[in-house]
């Protein structure tokens, strides 16, 4: 299978059985923007939870927060976002449409000779100069472009809002770039309510929103996305930093290694100094291997005291810790680690998707964790007879309360099967004839497709172990 056959068929299968939609799609969509159907939001849910799970409940020096999109416009300026979070881009003289210069396609000599033939007829020199210095024409509307003249510039990436009735700068300030900047003007916050000591951490999840000039490859790129990520302060000394940030970087890969993902296709990449956001004193990404090259979906930064000594700066409050134990007060250094929800639920099912020939069958099946799959068990009673229907219907409802579950009983039992299978369910459950009789029902594992007989008073018990295990 090719790598573009691969994103075709994992693009069709999250349309076909309600992962993932393009967003607004009745209205022809709306670029970079994805909804998430009912199998995708259980799935990024899962993810959420566990993250949540991993770096907040099972951390004692971590605590959550959930802080609102909107900010004071003053934030942003502080970030350095409002000056420093940018795309440089060339603007098209003609359509006025921007693009990265490395998108811009050569411009063919006899395409050039044309249009300096057609240009010397209206007899303007300054275009002529124009066009017989282009090298590049635009995408969009395949008029010459003058890089010499049209050099790139740098164009924001922060999305505007506005707040309040009237329309003046006064009221506009930008959807966040980044959800980290909520933990930043919290520190003081949870400093004083939490009674943290240093080291210690704050988390969070939620939306941000870049205006990226090329979304692109499914839900890769996006202009409105969630971020998982988690700040730790720690003491300003650069031993320390490093310290913790081998930690944050070992604990993030070994997170994703529990969850299931190939080790193989899992790296670090350094970024070299000239690549690293404004903030960053270091930084690695993790990448995945996908259908379109290494990949990042999580970064692990040392941003130093950039964040806190600037909202100390720009707020003009007080920001400093007091160590109680060296009696001196510091501002800290914060070690982040910051993930995509949508990139990594995006990798998870890239990684877990698979085809195989069973028998003589074709099945496609997406060997996803069981804790992270969308439906953890469905239940079949194996034909539509009234006697085995109650039973796979009280046994669905009992299990109800505790997961996703799903039951079917229509179609052959194969049939059913491979749809559960596409879907990531782990584990089918069928209660036949014998059923009657011994009160055990066959459950069938997805990926070894091995069955075994449970007494139905122990289906609970059984699903939780092989569910939850660690
Ligand atoms: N607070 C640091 C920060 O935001 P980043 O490298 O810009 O760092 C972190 O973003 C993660 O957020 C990325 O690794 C990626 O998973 C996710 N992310 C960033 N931009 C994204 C986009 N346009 N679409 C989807 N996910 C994105």
């Amino acid at each position: 299978m090719s790598n573009s056959e691969v994103m075709e068929k994992i693009i069709s299968l999250c349309k076909r059985r309600g992962f993932i939609f393009p967003g607004s799609e009745i209205y022809s969509g709306v670029g970079g923007i994805y909804d998430y159907g009912p199998l995708g939001v259980e799935l990024k849910n899962n993810l959420k939870k566990e993250w949540w799970r991993n770096m907040v409940w099972e951390r004692e020096e971590i605590v959550g927060l959930d802080s609102a999109i909107i900010m004071n416009r003053r934030v942003w300026e502080a970030s350095g976002h409002v000056a420093a979070f940018t795309d440089p881009l060339v603007e098209c003289r003609r359509c006025h449409q921007r693009f990265r210069e490395d998108e811009l396609p050569k411009l063919p000599i006899e395409k050039k000779e044309k249009m300096i033939d057609e240009t010397k007829e209206k007899k303007s020199k300054q275009e002529l100069l124009y066009i017989e210095r282009a090298e590049v024409f635009c995408p969009n509307c395949h008029s010459p472009i003058n890089l010499n003249i049209d050099e790139p510039r740098q164009f924001n990436l922060l999305m505007k809002t506005q707040l309040g009735v009237l329309e003046d700068e006064k009221n506009e300030t930008f959807l966040r770039g980044e959800t980290c900047q909520g933990i930043y003007v919290n520190f003081i916050n949870i400093l004083n309510s939490m009674r943290t000591k240093i080291p210690f951490g704050i988390a969070q999840i939620g939306k941000a929103f870049r205006n990226e000039i090329t979304p692109g490859n499914f839900t890769f790129r996006m202009r409105e996305f969630e971020q998982m990520e988690m700040q730790y302060f720690i003491k300003p000394e650069a031993k320390i930093a490093e310290k913790w940030f081998s930690f944050w970087k070992k604990e993030r890969m070994d997170w994703y290694l529990s969850l299931g993902f190939s080790k193989e296709k899992l790296r670090f990449r350094e970024h070299a100094p000239d690549e690293r956001a404004h903030y960053a004193k270091a930084a690695f990404d993790i990448e995945y291997s996908a259908p379109f090259g290494w990949k990042e979906f999580e970064g692990i930064h040392n941003r130093g005291d950039w964040d806190l000594s600037r909202h100390s700066q720009f707020s003009g409050k007080d920001l400093t810790y007091f160590d109680e134990e060296s009696h001196t007060k510091f501002t800290p250094w914060i070690i982040e680690t910051s993930a995509g929800a949508d990139r990594s639920t995006l990798f998870f099912l890239i990684d877990a998707y698979d085809e195989e020939t069973v028998g003589k069958e074709k099945r496609v099946v997406l060997r996803l964790h069981p804790k992270i799959a969308p439906i953890k068990a469905a239940i079949f009673p194996l034909v539509k007879n009234v006697k085995l229907v109650k039973i796979a219907q009280k046994i669905a409802a009992d299990l109800k309360s505790k997961w996703p579950i799903f039951y079917d009983e229509s179609g052959s039992i194969g049939r059913r099967y491979r749809r559960q299978d596409e879907v990531g369910t782990p584990f089918g459950i069928t209660v036949d004839f014998d059923s009657l009789e011994d009160k055990k029902v066959t459950v069938r594992n997805r990926d070894s497709l091995k069955q075994e007989r449970v007494n139905v008073l122990e289906i609970k018990d059984y699903l939780e172990n092989k569910i939850e295990a660690r």
